[in-house]
């Protein structure tokens, strides 16, 4: 089953608190928190995404899927692990060596929290094959990390389909969520592809009915 993790990033200011309760009364499956440190993106949206991630655990109870775009990934599992996030992503790019990415897996699961590592578009899908088998979920970027409402990269369906390959061919378990520029037009060829979580920030907050656009974009039907 296809879910959907819709990205806060760019809720209306002040409209906050009236959007999470529409996304969760549309049934959103997570909420996708971007957190971004000035640093390894050029938007800083750190506390931001604590405050709102803060508020959203007062008022649901639905899962919080952090997508750490930092620098300095240990310091920013420690402020999220506070919010009590269902998955934290950190990006591949952002640590030195092997060690520190086998070291922070352990870490984030030391602390009873599920990882996953993310990747850019420019980063070749065959880095992050020896850590799969110690990873919940892979976060496949379509975008350029940094901001919202970009359209997706179409090479990036292909490096999709070589993850699920690889998947499937070692028989593991792994989540693929894809992150940037889904839509109606794009959610069913990066789903055809192998991508059963689908981040989406501007297609469902930009939408008049959310749980029409979610329901939607699990279906995959192109309406276009
Ligand atoms: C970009 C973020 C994405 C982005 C998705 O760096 O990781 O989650 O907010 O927004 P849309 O769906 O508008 O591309
Ligand atoms: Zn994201």
């Amino acid at each position: 089953m296809v879910e959907v993790s819709t990205s806060i990033l760019n809720i209306e200011k002040g409209k906050e608190a009236d959007t999470f309760l529409k996304l969760e009364i549309a049934k959103t499956d997570y909420f996708h928190i971007d957190v971004m440190d000035g640093k390894f993106v050029e938007k800083n949206t750190y506390n931001k995404m604590l405050e709102n991630s803060e508020y959203i655990k007062r008022i649901s109870n639905l899962p919080l899927d952090v997508h750490l775009m930092v620098e300095d990934v240990k310091k920013s599992i420690d402020d999220f692990l506070a919010v009590n996030p269902n998955i934290i992503t950190f990006h591949l790019e952002a640590c030195k060596d092997k060690s520190e990415i086998y070291e922070i897996i352990q870490y984030i699961k030391n602390n009873n929290c599920k990882v996953g590592i993310a990747i850019k578009p420019d980063t070749n899908i065959e880095e992050i094959f020896e850590f799969l088998p110690y990873i919940h979920m892979c976060l496949v970027m379509t975008v350029e990390p940094g901001k919202g409402g970009q359209t997706l990269i179409t090479d990036m369906i292909n490096k999709i389909k070589m993850l699920k390959e690889h998947i499937d061919n070692e028989k593991l378990e792994i989540d693929i969520e894809v992150d940037g520029g889904i839509n109606l037009r794009t959610a069913p060829e990066v789903k055809k592809a192998g991508a059963n979580i689908l981040v989406a920030g501007t297609a469902i907050i930009v939408a008049k009915d959310f749980k029409v656009i979610i329901d939607e974009l699990k279906k995959g039907i192109n309406i276009f």
